[in-house]
């Protein structure tokens, strides 16, 4: 029996590069997951004091996220970020006029090079998604690569869900504790909770300024 101390990667079960099943959750998780827009809200009022910003999405979906964004923040440039090419005609869809502001990447974040030649952003945004890398153990190093292309200064706000009693899968879940600590062994600071419900946390990070 696959325990919380499993080491190994958890098979992907629920593939969102194919479009039948890419559909099925956006339904599902809107029944699901009722709380969702108050995390986008979150997101939009971690972000609401910044100007011109270059944002990156992690995992970014239907575009859900991203068009809260980009309807509430002062935004310079979007970068979508998936391994699904489905999501990403969905996510045009979803956004309709708005997708012209996005760029999209179909890139896989388990690939190490994945931030190459992406450019530098003032924030990195990422909801429900980094639990995909497929373990918990590939947390930090998916947080460290996304500080490498973090302005110094820039925020990093991640949000997933944590590890609780009911948890079908432990080994995708880290305890809530063991949330901000990866972002902290990432190298952000000022780590804090912006949004928490549903077993879900959003933490948000900021990258350092360069040492003078
Ligand atoms: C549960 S959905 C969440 C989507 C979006 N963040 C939202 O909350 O609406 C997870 C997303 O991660 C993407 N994904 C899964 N594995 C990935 C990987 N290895 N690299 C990049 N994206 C991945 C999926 O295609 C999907 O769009």
């Amino acid at each position: 029996m696959a325990s919380d101390d499993d080491d190994d990667d958890v098979p992907i079960r629920v593939d969102f590069r194919d479009p039948a099943t890419a559909r099925a959750w956006i339904a599902d998780t809107r029944i699901k997951r009722p709380y969702r827009p108050r995390f986008f809200a979150a997101f939009c009022a971690a972000l609401a004091a910044r100007p011109r910003l270059r944002i990156l999405e992690l995992g970014s979906g239907p575009g859900h996220l991203a068009r809260e964004i980009l309807v509430h923040c002062d935004v310079q440039h979007y970068l979508a970020l998936d391994f699904s090419p489905a999501m990403r005609e969905l996510a045009a869809e979803h956004l309709g006029e708005l997708a012209r502001r996005v760029t999209f990447v179909t890139r896989d974040f388990r690939e190490p090079a994945w931030p190459a030649e992406l450019g530098t952003f003032d924030a990195i945004v990422t909801l429900q998604a980094a639990h995909e890398t497929r373990h918990k153990r590939h947390l930090v190093p998916l947080l460290e690569r996304a500080r490498t292309v973090l302005a110094p200064g820039g925020v990093l706000l991640y949000a997933d869900h944590y590890l609780t009693p009911e948890t079908k899968l432990p080994a995708l879940a880290p305890a809530r504790a063991d949330q901000s600590r990866a972002l902290q062994c990432a190298g952000l600071v000022d780590v804090h909770l912006r949004y928490e419900e549903g077993s879900m946390a959003l933490w948000c990070g900021t990258n350092p300024a360069a040492a003078s």
